[in-house]
């Protein structure tokens, strides 16, 4: 059963009513794993309920236990597919001819939450096909209001708060009844709905990721070689990856060099190994030895390196003895990136059965389906 309170009007001007929950949330995860994710979740709280789908792997869901508990829950057993979660705390319908209305509502029910002083990151995400309003423009006038009338400071990176707004067309709450539905606010007659605000306040930690919806988007860079880059850029900020002090990298499956070309940038000597070639106009960003082979037959020199990265599209359980057998060449302590490709029916599965490959050479910190990675997941791990 929904939770559900009315709160009444605030005296500013406008005759929004302000529907507050406290057992909402939004997941997000990649389309093709919103299963799995779902799964994740009523692991943790056998009680949840799916209640509406959104396009992009966002979904509605409802849990049965306290919020805090519920966060605290799942910090302790991060999810490998749920990306991104968010509370929803108060539901808003409005109309796109009259969004400022929506806008007070939400900086009114700010009041109550003492951000004064804090940094506020407003992320707003908007059901894709409304052409209305951009994301950002809804942003911008947030950030403005939180800014003149609370004293915050509107943030992207590090904030210590995020509020997080998702504009859609229709949702599974009920607000009379409390039960799940398809609910389409009416905008026929005098009613004035055409949009649906769903807001809620958290931390990044909460949310799993700082990020929107954990989008993580890089710039394409001219010259870049491969979508790959991103992979690991990606994996480097998700993991809040500390880079080890001396810089020699082994990178495996690095064909055609992307993830060679992120470590070069990042300061590392880089051992290239592919069976394919690799770019060799990488030779000008930095020290960088390419051998061409197949990784089974490179024996690396014991503890000559301080990462090692592996993306090799092999089945998972080679891709891990590859790996395994790699570690001979780490020093103590040196971490794994890796990605295990889910070529499967059952990617749980998959992905335990690599992990208990790898435990033979690394100690398993976090496995993550990131916004780059495709049929895929991403392995951090530190050699035993
Ligand atoms: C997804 S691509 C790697 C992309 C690369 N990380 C990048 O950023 O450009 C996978 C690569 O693994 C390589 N590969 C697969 N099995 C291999 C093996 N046994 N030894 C060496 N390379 C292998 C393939 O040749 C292919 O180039």
């Amino acid at each position: 059963m929904f939770c559900r309170n009315k709160v009444k009007n605030e005296g500013s001007g406008n005759n929004l009513t302000v529907y507050s929950f406290d057992n909402i949330f939004l997941g997000t995860a990649s389309k093709k794993y919103v299963k799995n994710a779902s799964k994740e979740i009523k692991s943790i709280d056998s009680g949840v309920k799916i209640i509406d789908k959104f396009p992009d792997g966002v979904f509605l869901f409802s849990i049965s236990q306290e919020k805090n508990k519920f966060f605290e829950e799942i910090s302790r057993t991060p999810p490998i597919f749920l990306r991104h979660i968010q509370p929803i705390d108060i539901v808003l319908f409005f109309h796109t001819d009259h969004t400022d209305e929506m806008i007070v509502k939400t900086i009114d029910w700010l009041a109550a939450k003492e951000i004064t002083g804090k940094k506020v990151a407003v992320q707003v995400r908007k059901m894709p096909f409304q052409r209305e309003q951009s994301a950002f423009s809804y942003k911008k006038v947030i950030d403005k209001c939180v800014l003149e009338k609370y004293s915050a400071i509107p943030t992207v990176k590090n904030p210590d708060i995020i509020i997080s707004l998702y504009i859609c067309d229709s949702t599974g709450i009920d607000i009379d009844s409390g039960k799940a539905v398809e609910l389409i606010p009416d905008s026929g007659g005098d009613s004035t709905y055409n949009r649906i605000a769903m807001i809620g306040m958290s931390t990044p930690r909460e949310n799993l990721c700082e990020r929107s919806g954990g989008i993580v988007r890089f710039a394409k860079e001219p010259g870049q070689l491969s979508r790959s880059g991103f992979k690991l850029l990606e994996a480097f900020e998700v993991f809040n990856f500390e880079h080890p002090e001396e810089k020699n990298a082994l990178d495996l499956g690095a064909s055609p060099g992307g993830w060679s070309k992120v470590l070069l940038e990042k300061g590392y000597a880089v051992t290239a190994i592919d069976r394919a070639p690799v770019d060799p106009e990488l030779h000008k960003l930095g020290e960088i030895k390419i051998i061409q082979k197949d990784a089974r037959l490179y024996s690396p020199k014991r503890n000559s390196f301080d990462i090692l990265t592996n993306d090799m599209n092999r089945d998972p359980a080679h891709s891990a003895n590859i790996s395994v057998q790699a570690a001979m060449g780490l020093k103590q302590g040196a971490p794994l990136i890796m990605t295990i490709k889910l070529t499967g029916k059952n990617p749980e599965k998959i992905i335990q059965k690599t992990l208990k490959t790898l435990e033979r050479a690394f100690v398993i910190k976090n496995v993550r389906q990131l916004y780059n990675n495709r049929e895929e997941v991403t392995i951090l791990g530190t050699k035993k």
